[in-house]
């Protein structure tokens, strides 16, 4: 128990950092709160025009979720990866720091992808890409894949991470509902637009 608890702390620490906060702030553009969506993502970082920023918003978004999972699972095992790697997505997306109001969870998402079943990741890009390329929306492609994540491994017989990675799915899709009611209107905005 000390073990899980250990994980759990050092996973929420890690996963509370809202990197897409701290970079926008760091280059002179402001909160990124009072921009497009709202929200503290690379998806909404992209939306102030900078590409590079956005990128690593997602980047170190998701790895700060690897890095927790990496290091339980060296020091203490499978099972304290998967509980490291769980806890940086809740600390993603209820972070301490900023009145837990965080963010929609994809890169962290991918991040403990990453930690916990690195093979995945290429199942996700796969499908973002493809939903992405077809559609415009982050949105909806990072939905889509967060359905095919958890199907794909129950497949495959990881039961378990299969089971971590539906509670954090649906999760995410209750942070995406305004999301999801922009799309069924038609509303949500593209990649690439500003709004
Ligand atoms: O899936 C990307 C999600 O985070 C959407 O972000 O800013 O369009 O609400 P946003």
């Amino acid at each position: 128990l000390p073990l899980a608890l250990a994980a759990a702390v050092i996973g929420y620490l890690l996963g509370s950092i809202p990197f897409g906060l701290v970079l926008t702030r760091a280059s002179g553009l402001g909160d990124v709160r009072n921009i497009g969506s709202g929200n503290i993502g690379a998806t909404n970082v992209l939306r102030t025009g900078n590409k590079k920023l956005a990128a690593a918003t997602l980047l170190l978004d998701a790895l700060k979720a690897s890095v927790a999972a990496w290091i339980m699972t060296y020091f203490a095992g499978e099972e304290a990866g998967i509980i490291a790697g769980f806890f940086a997505f809740i600390g993603h997306l209820f972070p301490v720091w900023i009145g837990f109001k965080g963010g929609k969870g994809v890169a962290t998402y991918i991040g403990t992808l990453l930690g916990i079943a690195p093979v995945m990741v290429l199942l996700f890009g796969a499908v973002w890409l493809a939903v992405a390329f077809s559609t415009r929306y982050s949105s909806l492609s990072a939905l889509v894949a967060m359905l095919v994540i958890p199907v794909a491994l129950w497949m495959l017989g990881a039961e378990k991470v299969a089971a971590v990675m539906a509670i954090m799915s649906a999760i995410s899709y209750y942070r995406h509902k305004a999301n999801i009611s922009r799309l069924l209107s038609g509303t949500e905005s593209k990649i690439g637009a500003k709004g």
